[in-house]
């Protein structure tokens, strides 16, 4: 096999953000070199309390590096939203035991520490607001510019916002900071809403999965029956997007997908549009086509993905 893809994951956990978690930890072609907490789905005492008790059921190693980072996006002001999502404790209701693991509270020292290890190497993996992204461009742009590239769960480009009409979630959260990542001339290879929400996964899929010996498995099943069960209840339909899992299936095949390189931007003062991803398909603002958008998807395959992984070794 070839030598693992190493990654640093950070995520706001969230159910699609362990189901991401799990399936990394689950998946031989990655190497995970540390985790990262930032405020989103929950606070960040919450999420971060998640990522360490998901990591434990994951069998992460116990001196797998952690830390916590922004608990509030990078402007200041309110963080948003300030509910849970997910259900209370973002877990989609499941209770995971608690975790020992050592936590540090420097984020960006943390991912700072693993860019410059592996020059060239290391992909940061980013499923939640870009907070501790941006602050790492702008604290050490040149450990940033030894990353190997930035995966983002995050934008709605040509589809509506889950938010807003306008906004997807992460970018909803922070956008300053997503204006400062995207922009950033970094490689960013962004899997936006218009990919995420047509991998879908069924309720008998998440039956499936909670109904497994296997206790990864479970626990992944049980999460997920959270969320389709949530989602029923809005929708009428026993259904649910695996956002950031998603993600981390554009990362390890690519091929399943279908990308285009096009400038973005992020509007930061609309009254109605803030937080929205403005991408410039026919190059009206000048700006270097620096990201990497998954527009297409092949559902089936990406969904095939998730779950085989998920399912664990037969
Ligand atoms: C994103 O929002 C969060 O709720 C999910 O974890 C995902 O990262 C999807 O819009
Ligand atoms: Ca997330």
């Amino acid at each position: 096999m070839d030598t693992p893809l190493s990654v640093a994951i950070d995520c706001d956990p969230g159910v699609d953000d362990a189901v991401a978690l799990l399936l990394a930890f689950r998946s031989p072609q990655m190497r995970v070199a540390g985790v990262t907490t930032v405020a989103g789905n929950a606070g960040l005492e919450q999420v971060t309390a998640n990522a360490t008790a998901v990591l434990d059921l994951a069998g992460a190693p116990a001196d797998l590096p952690v830390a916590a980072g922004a608990a509030g996006p990078i402007a200041g002001g309110e963080r948003v939203p300030d509910e849970p999502v997910h259900g209370p404790g973002a877990l989609g209701g499941a209770v995971l035991p608690p975790s020992s693991r050592p936590v540090s509270d420097d984020a960006v020292g943390l991912l700072t520490r693993l860019a410059r290890a592996q020059p060239g190497e290391l992909v940061l993996l980013a499923l939640g607001p870009l907070t501790n992204v941006a602050r790492l461009v702008e604290r050490d742009p040149e450990a940033a510019g030894m990353l190997a590239g930035i995966v983002h769960m995050g934008g709605a480009a040509f589809v509506p916002g889950n938010v807003t009409p306008a906004a997807e979630f992460n970018t909803y959260c922070d956008p300053e900071a997503a204006r400062i990542v995207l922009g950033s001339g970094l490689p960013v290879r962004l899997v936006p809403l218009d990919v995420t929400r047509r991998a879908v996964l069924h309720g008998a899929d998440s039956d499936l999965l909670a109904a497994s010996d296997d206790p990864v498995t479970a626990a992944a099943g049980t999460m997920l029956r959270g969320l389709t069960d949530g989602h029923e209840r809005r929708h009428g339909v026993r259904e649910c997007r695996v956002h950031d899992a998603t993600a981390v299936v554009a990362l390890l095949e690519p091929e399943g997908f279908g990308w285009q390189r096009h400038p973005v931007d992020v509007e930061c003062t609309g009254e109605l549009t803030r937080g929205a991803l403005v991408t410039d398909v026919y190059r009206r603002t000048g700006r270097p086509a620096t990201v990497e958008l998954a527009l297409d998807v092949d559902p089936d395959a990406a969904v095939s993905c998730l779950l085989d992984a998920l399912e664990g070794p037969r």
